[in-house]
């Protein structure tokens, strides 16, 4: 190590990492440390590390730079193979089977973490192989990460060879056309599914709930506080039935796994969202007046009722649907019937 830097300057320095933005580093990457911050020192006038840290209270782009040159991007395409294949083969049935009974087209998926936005597309080229009517979903990528050097580039969808190692001749031909010596850059088209954020995982998140969330090799250095909390506010914004997936070293301990479901597939595991199961009645209406009428009747009568999107089924059919407590639906229904309210399909539905 080198003695630019006392210990107790260092160790400090790495206590703010943590706490702020949960980059964890031991003792033996404090070399490492001290390499990358030497241009932050210069380039924004610090003469010490507390220096630092305390212009970064004030000095976004000075955070910026930090976060840029502390952070760990490497990533490649269909890392780790296997959860591709259980998202092909496991996850994405099961959610179109439940899509299927609620008429909620939405496929609503984070990469908590996303670096370059490898995974991500990884992901989408997963959905599109797997189902050939997928543009009949509403499909919402989202990808987010601390580091704004990696969130231009996953904006950019550039990659190189490196990168695209492990995709298969077909995939690049189908996604990708040539960029330059080395470099493809994934088609416009398929571009348009994904979208980027900058954010902290520690921080607080936009008001989305998802389907499916992947979190990989981004937790590892976490501290185990860090990686509990993390997981909680994951099961969170996780939509009943929805599916966690992180990778082998970020395996959730005890505490945390209490509120997950473990779902054992392909050897591996994966998290499942399970909700206590409730019997709901889907009741859709003939027209939005009969919706609108509904609603207000439900609203003076204080039912329970909640609004769901559904796909229409024509043009001047409702676009939304409502779920009443299985026990009330028939009086419920009664109700609708003594109002003249025209109620199009009414089914049960175990959510
Ligand atoms: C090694 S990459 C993982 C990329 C991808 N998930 C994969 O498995 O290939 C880890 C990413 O986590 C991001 N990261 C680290 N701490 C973070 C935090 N507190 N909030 C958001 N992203 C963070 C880093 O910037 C980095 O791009």
């Amino acid at each position: 190590m080198s003695n630019r830097f006392s210990a107790r300057e260092i160790s400090d320095f790495c206590l703010y990492l943590n706490r702020e933005y949960g980059l964890s580093f031991p003792t033996a990457r404090y070399s490492f440390v001290e390499n990358r911050v030497e241009p932050i020192l210069r380039d924004f006038g610090c003469s010490t590390l507390s220096d630092i840290v305390s212009k970064a209270k004030k000095d976004l782009q000075l955070r910026i730079e930090l976060l840029n040159c502390l952070t760990t991007n490497e990533t490649w395409f269909f890392r780790h193979p296997e959860h591709f294949k259980i998202l092909r083969e496991h996850i994405l049935p099961t959610l179109l089977e439940s899509s299927r009974q609620t008429g909620d087209n939405r496929l609503r998926i984070w990469s908590a973490g996303c670096s370059i936005g490898a995974e991500l597309y990884s992901i989408l080229f997963s959905i599109l192989d797997a189902l050939p009517d997928a543009q009949k979903l509403n499909i919402q990528l989202t990808g987010s990460d601390i580091s704004s050097d990696a969130i231009e580039r996953a904006r950019s969808a550039i990659y190189g060879t490196n990168e695209l190692k492990l995709l298969s001749e077909k995939m690049l031909a189908r996604y990708f056309s040539k960029h330059s010596h080395n470099n493809w850059q994934v088609l416009p088209e398929y571009r348009k599914y994904c979208s980027f954020e900058l954010l902290n995982l520690l921080d607080s998140w936009p008001a989305r709930s998802y389907n499916i969330i992947f979190c990989r090799n981004t937790m590892i250095y976490f501290d185990e506080s860090n990686k509990e909390k993390m997981a909680r506010r994951f099961f969170k914004v996780l939509e009943p039935g929805g599916f966690y997936v992180t990778s082998a070293n970020e395996m959730l301990k005890a505490g945390a796994k209490q509120d997950f479901t473990q779902v054992f597939v392909e050897n591996e595991i994966v998290y499942r969202k399970v909700q206590q199961s409730t019997e709901l009645q889907l009741v859709r209406f003939k027209t939005p007046t009969d919706l609108l009428r509904a609603l207000n009747l439900l609203k003076n009568n204080g039912f329970f009722f909640q609004l769901e999107k559904i796909q229409q089924e024509h043009s001047l059919a409702p676009r939304r649907a409502i779920y009443l407590h299985k026990k009330e639906s028939a009086k419920v229904e009664e109700l609708f019937a003594l109002n003249s309210i025209k109620v199009a399909s009414s089914r049960l539905i175990v959510k």
